[in-house]
């Protein structure tokens, strides 16, 4: 397999806080590469990092053959990475469909300039965009609320809405953190079918969840972190059954 994303020997600091310390792996196309570890471990961090919402302070990161270790975010999105966020960025004051087509935009856009001049590109494109919007919502299961305004719909369906705004963007990667969280049994079961039609579908997924069982039940390939370090990087028998990883992380999250 090829590998689609070549993180290589990235650190990132806060202050006196290393959030990222020397982390070096790959991800391949088609899998679904999970994230796990502590509080604090660096996880959100290195979303952050291949999104280009902060900059790693060394090493570099390739994606398809690009660098986008300096590549800013709207640039990073338009070479197919898109992600979701830990604390919920929906704009509340818009309806579902609205919310959806802002990551569309990101992608193609004609811009304000070409745009006036060329009206009929416009049109076209708006059309693409809608049509991306719709088939995204149909894909989380949001269709027929296209039109609800998003500040009525419970937190189970909002993070569904997040991630159909990611998937309008056409990613070849897309990046899920904490998808599960503040979801009920039957909710994050749904949502473990629409990570796998996520991944079926041809996108490489890339997961930080702290539900174990999801977690190890989908995943490919894990790597575990803590304090910014990369603990261990396996398969979900190797990680369950590493010592050292149940006593940073798995004792206390199985427990
Ligand atoms: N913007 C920031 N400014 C200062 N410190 C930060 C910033 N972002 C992260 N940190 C620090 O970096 C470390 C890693 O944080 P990060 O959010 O990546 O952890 P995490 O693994 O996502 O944790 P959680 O499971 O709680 O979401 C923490 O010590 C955190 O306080
Ligand atoms: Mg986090």
């Amino acid at each position: 397999m090829s590998a689609l994303l070549e993180v290589n020997s990235v650190s990132r600091r806060f202050g006196g806080v290393e959030a990222l310390k020397d982390i070096t792996f790959s991800v391949h196309g088609g899998e679904i590469f999970s994230i796990i570890g502590p509080n604090g471990a660096g996880k959100t961090t290195l979303f952050n990092l291949l999104t280009g919402v902060f900059y790693a302070d060394e090493g570099s990161i390739l994606f398809n053959s690009h660098d986008i270790t300096r590549k800013r975010t709207f640039e990073i999105a338009r070479l197919g990475i898109q992600r979701t966020f830990q604390n919920l960025q929906i704009f509340l004051n818009m309806n579902c469909i609205e919310n959806v087509k802002t990551a569309c935009h990101t992608r193609i856009s004609s811009g304000m300039i070409s745009g006036c001049l060329r009206l009929k590109k416009v049109i076209q494109e708006e059309r693409i965009v809608e049509k991306w919007a719709m088939e995204a919502l149909d894909f989380v299961g949001m269709k027929d609320l296209a039109l609800a305004p998003s500040d009525t719909l419970p937190y189970g369906l909002l993070k569904r809405l997040e991630i159909a705004r990611a998937l309008a963007a056409k990613p070849s990667l897309i990046l899920l953190d904490e998808p599960a969280a503040g979801l009920n049994d039957t909710e994050t079961l749904e949502m473990r079918h629409l990570i796998e039609s996520i991944s079926r579908s041809g996108i490489t997924v890339m997961l930080v969840e702290h539900n174990m069982s999801l977690v190890m039940e989908i995943s490919h390939r894990i790597m575990v972190l803590n304090y910014g370090q990369c603990l261990k990087l396996g398969t979900p028998t190797e990680v369950q059954k590493d010592p050292e990883v149940i006593a940073a992380y798995l004792g206390e999250a199985a427990g």
